[in-house]
């Protein structure tokens, strides 16, 4: 495993960004940052089956609340995405829409990708025309609470992701939009809303899946709780590696094995963006 996973890595480091197609860049951003695979590649004992990416994930339980079935991204054209356009595309995925007017529940990270540029969207749905089309009908996702009316207003102005040059904001870009870390990373209030406005990074959502019970950590710049006192490589290995500064393992979910694929680049703006999170501290 680590072996595919290296060798690929190597395939993506050597990519200079600058030559990258839209099919390319979509991989790119799938692969990498937004690790699409990590809730829509189906899981064997061994880890994701990928000879199966993307063609619908393990079952995503939340106790009595809902249980959501990650579907099949794949073009299969009665299983998968073959059916809808890419202007259809786009709105799913950003708006959490679909062309029927329903709406495609959580944990799509529907707060971040809202925000994604309209070049970074249009990329990931030609990549996703391109991968192996598998004929997998996944069950029916099942809400036992009401979805909003709309999770966003309909996004109607061009949108464009922050210039590179402006490393901070391109890394809140990754953080956010592309990478929704700071969804997972982030901290709900009694209300079951989550805490951007106070609490942003503060960590402490608890995640149940077969590795037992997860809880994500601080990410914020707070001295004893957050990444204050880490270096910036104590980070990186945390985020491509999944191993903490103490030398311990990390769980799932966070997708370790995707953020591994993310260009040096990439992974300094977006460790440049994570040292400006104002300290917080989780109650
Ligand atoms: C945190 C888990 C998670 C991540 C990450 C995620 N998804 Fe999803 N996605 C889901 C779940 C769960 C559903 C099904 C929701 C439902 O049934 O209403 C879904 C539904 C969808 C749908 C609707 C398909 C249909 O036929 O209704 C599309 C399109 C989609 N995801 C695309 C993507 C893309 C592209 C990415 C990466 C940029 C992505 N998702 C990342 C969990 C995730
Ligand atoms: C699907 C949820 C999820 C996403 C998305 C996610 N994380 Fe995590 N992250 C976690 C959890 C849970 C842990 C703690 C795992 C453990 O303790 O074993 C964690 C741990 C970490 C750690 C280690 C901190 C420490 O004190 O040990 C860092 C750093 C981190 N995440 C940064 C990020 C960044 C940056 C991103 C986006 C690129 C991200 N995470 C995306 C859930 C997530």
């Amino acid at each position: 495993m680590r072996f595919v996973w290296a060798a690929t890595m190597a395939a993506f480091l050597a990519f200079p960004v600058a030559a990258q197609t839209p099919v390319e860049r979509g991989r790119y951003l799938v692969e990498s940052i937004a690790g699409c695979g990590n809730c829509h590649t189906p899981q064997g004992p061994n880890g994701p089956i990928l000879g199966r990416a993307l063609s619908g994930g393990p079952p995503m339980v939340e106790g009595k609340l809902f249980t959501a079935q990650p579907s099949n991204l794949t073009p299969d054209r009665e299983t998968g995405l073959g059916r809808y356009t890419d202007a259809e595309l786009k709105v799913m995925i950003r708006e959490g829409r679909r062309p029927d007017g329903s709406l495609i529940g959580p944990p799509m990270p529907f707060n971040f990708y809202r925000g994604m540029a309209d070049a970074d969207v249009d990329a990931i749905i030609a990549y996703l025309r391109t991968v192996p089309s598998v004929r997998s009908a996944m069950p029916k996702s099942v809400y036992n609470i009401p979805l909003p009316p709309a999770w966003t207003p309909p996004i109607t102005e061009p949108i464009t992701a922050p210039p590179r040059t402006d490393k901070v904001a391109y890394g809140g870009y990754l953080a956010g939009p592309l990478g929704h870390c700071l969804e997972c990373h982030t901290p709900m209030g009694p209300d079951g809303r989550f805490q951007f406005d106070t609490m942003l990074g503060a960590g402490g959502m608890k995640f149940d899946g077969p590795w037992g019970i997860s809880v994500s950590k601080n990410i914020t710049s707070d001295e004893e709780t957050g990444l204050g006192r880490w270096s910036d490589a104590e980070i990186e290995r945390a985020i491509r590696m999944g191993v903490d500064r103490h030398g311990r393992q990390l769980m799932p979910p966070m997708g370790y094995a995707y953020y591994a694929r993310m260009s040096g680049e990439d992974m300094s703006a977006l460790i440049a963006f994570l040292r400006t999170l104002p300290p917080r501290k989780a109650p």
